[in-house]
């Protein structure tokens, strides 16, 4: 989820932007926390800080294009940049095609009612696509780039946006007009997707009946695994053993695995949870603190006691993982993988090692919070899959500090290790990781401008960490790798892994790009010089390397024109630092999941919460499903707007950028 400068985007990501990190005073935006809701704060602070510094024009309704040879040669994109769009609908660059593939609502199990958003239930949400389409994978059939399963997050609702009348809901209201069955159809359009898919002359379609087709929601049985499963502060009255969990929710991004899994990360966990009152006498008290639990956002406490932390005190340790899952298997139990850390995951960009093992890069993505990286133990098998069963239950988990001569170190969260010890609340290794962002404070790991994605290069080997932005750093608070205070605008870190090996213990770094606007001087944006008027952006998220070893980055929270897109980045060669834009999102929604096909003529893109915007927008007023600020992509009257995924493909054929 994430971000905002709009809409309940903005809710999250101004949780996220709000900040759990002990240190540093309380700022205007604390304070604005204590007196506005959830919602209104992120709109507003994420606005007012953007238009600060940028006043943002209008967006052109055309396209411009920028011809490859202007872009220098030494640029590894070519394609005729897109200029900008109307806010209603997508855009994508000129000689592409953006078909949209499934919606919210439409059919993912045989038996599923036809969408009727007027009379939605929770029976009928169950068999459909879910809400907010955030991160997607691909695995081939057979080797095939046309023929494959997607695996889709949904990462949060929109009850605004998806109930008839209902408005929007929050607890400072009390969910006055919430009902249970509201709530039911909100816990089965949270989860994921699986879809197998197919693409016959030219155009991708799902395949109806599929063996594979599979949804799993906030009540999906899972099991823990890895330094946590059974521990004493995983056991509820359901679960007296701490081994297994209903559900997971606020899946952000995640990755596949080489072994044909899907990994699914659980970002914004915090929010479900009710129980303000309570937390002070919680037993772990420091602990809820630290991860911002609980945060009321949502009604599930009303009617779920698992979801009160007065009822259900440990429930909250048994989210903020990372859930590995095989789509090839539509009867196997999700696993969440304890021995990656409790946070709030945006990712789970990976690596085989040279040496064999599994290495999984990771941004706690709230202000202030840490970027982490996980080294199995054993190798990776690619010749058996069930071999790598367990693989992700035994290894290394670290956290980055970055060292202002551009080196870096990678830091252990091993118990018994430094300060890791029972005298300081660790009493196993269990306690490390569900502590994971106590654990990493103690080590002295650097405190970042929330950590989104971060994703290795195939063809370099370089690791690439978003920094979506943080207005709340001040100018006092800046350190080489986050130098701004405030940084509205974010910035990308490249590291460089000594050796080139994944396990090394030390690594070179230094910034990509810092974004924002580079014509106004006081933004400080470092964009290559031949990044076009349009091609810049700000507050990058998720992104992607495709086959050939290029970078597109999609933002949540762009201030350029006041869309978010995917923009096309150079990493190498005198292009370094060159964005160009080439998809724009309608108004509301962010991009998420970009993700192509290995033969990389298709890019499947997850437009998000489109129509997400509030009070004091371009817009007046808050965005509702009876009055929406776009009804994309169906553009039918009555209808409100539907998160969807977008095929994008080359109208003559061929790879997509090049
Ligand atoms: Fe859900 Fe950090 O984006
Ligand atoms: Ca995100
Ligand atoms: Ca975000």
């Amino acid at each position: 989820m994430d971000e905002p400068e709009r809409p309940r985007a903005l809710a999250f990501e101004s949780t996220e932007d709000r900040g759990s990190s002990p240190e540093g005073a309380p700022t205007i935006g604390d304070i604005m926390a204590a007196r506005l809701d959830r919602r209104a704060l992120c709109q507003g602070l994420g606005r007012g800080l953007a238009a600060a510094v940028v006043l943002g024009e209008p967006l052109a309704s055309t396209t411009r294009a920028d011809t490859s040879a202007a872009d220098g040669a030494a640029s590894a994109f070519r394609f005729a940049e897109l200029a900008g769009g109307a806010r209603e609908t997508h855009h994508v660059a000129p000689g592409y095609d953006a078909d949209v593939l499934i919606r919210w609502g439409d059919m993912v199990l045989d038996g599923a009612p036809q969408f009727d958003s007027a009379h939605q239930t929770a029976e009928a949400q169950s068999r459909q696509f879910g809400y907010n389409n955030d991160f997607i994978g691909y695995l081939p059939i057979d080797g095939r780039s046309d023929h494959g399963l997607l695996v889709v997050n949904h990462e949060y609702t929109n009850e605004e946006l998806m109930f008839p009348g209902l408005g929007r809901q929050d607890g400072r209201a009390g969910f006055a007009a919430t009902t249970a069955e509201h709530v039911a159809i909100e816990m089965a359009a949270h989860g994921g997707t699986v879809i197998e898919v197919r693409r016959e002359a030219g155009k991708w379609r799902v395949i109806d009946g599929s063996r594979y087709a599979r949804r799993i929601t906030a009540e999906t049985a899972m099991r823990l695994s890895g330094p946590a499963a059974g521990h004493r502060r995983m056991c509820t009255s359901a679960d007296p053993a701490g081994l297994t969990v209903q559900g997971m929710i606020n899946n952000c991004a995640g990755a596949t695995t080489p072994w044909g899994t899907w990994l699914t990360c659980e970002e914004n966990f915090n929010g479900y949870f009710w129980g303000k009152d309570a937390r002070a006498r919680h037993p772990d008290a420091d602990d809820l603190a630290r991860y911002g639990i609980p945060g009321e956002w949502f009604a599930w406490g009303r009617f779920h006691d698992r979801f009160d932390i007065a009822k259900e005190p440990n429930e909250p340790s048994r989210f903020g993982w990372v859930v590995e899952i095989d789509p090839f298997d539509p009867n196997s139990v999700p696993v969440k993988r304890t021995a990656l850390g409790r946070f709030k995951h945006e990712g789970a960009g990976n690596v085989v090692n040279r040496d064999g093992r599994f290495v999984v890069y990771q941004g706690d993505d709230e202000r202030f919070e840490h970027v982490y990286r996980f080294i199995s133990d054993d190798k990776v098998d690619l010749a058996d899959r069930g071999a790598n069963r367990d693989l992700l239950d035994h290894g290394t988990l670290s956290v980055a500090r970055f060292l202002p001569d551009g080196r870096g170190e990678w830091l252990a969260l091993v118990h018994g290790r430094g300060p890791l010890t029972a005298a300081n609340g660790f009493a196993d290794q269990g306690d490390v990781v569900i502590r994971a962002r106590q654990a990493a404070d103690l080590l002295g790991a650097t405190r970042m401008d929330r950590p989104e994605d971060v994703e290795v290069s195939p063809v370099t080997g370089k690791v690439y960490v978003m920094l979506t932005r943080n207005e709340r750093r001040k100018a006092e608070e800046t350190d080489a790798a986050n130098p701004r205070g405030p940084n509205p605008f974010g910035h990308i870190i490249e590291i460089v892994p000594d050796d080139g090996d994944h396990a090394a213990a030390g690594f070179r770094w230094e910034i990509l790009v810092r974004c924002g606007d580079p014509a106004i001087g006081a933004v400080g944006a470092t964009f290559n010089p031949s990044t076009s008027a349009r091609g810049w952006f700000s507050s990058p998220d998720n992104c992607v390397f495709d086959a050939l070893g290029r970078l597109w980055v999609a933002t949540d929270g762009n201030v350029q024109g006041a869309v978010d897109g995917l923009f096309a980045l150079d990493t190498d060669g005198n292009a370094r630092g060159r964005s160009r834009h080439f998809f724009s999102a309608p108004i509301g929604a962010e991009v998420c999941g970009p993700c192509f096909t290995p033969d990389l003529e298709t890019l499947f893109l997850a437009v998000q919460h489109p129509g997400q915007t509030e009070a004091e927008s371009l817009w007046q007023g808050i965005s509702t499903y009876d009055n929406p600020t776009t009804r994309w992509p169906d553009f039918v009257a009555g209808r409100p707007p539907r998160p969807a995924v977008v095929a994008i493909t080359r109208m003559n054929g061929g790879r997509i950028g090049a």
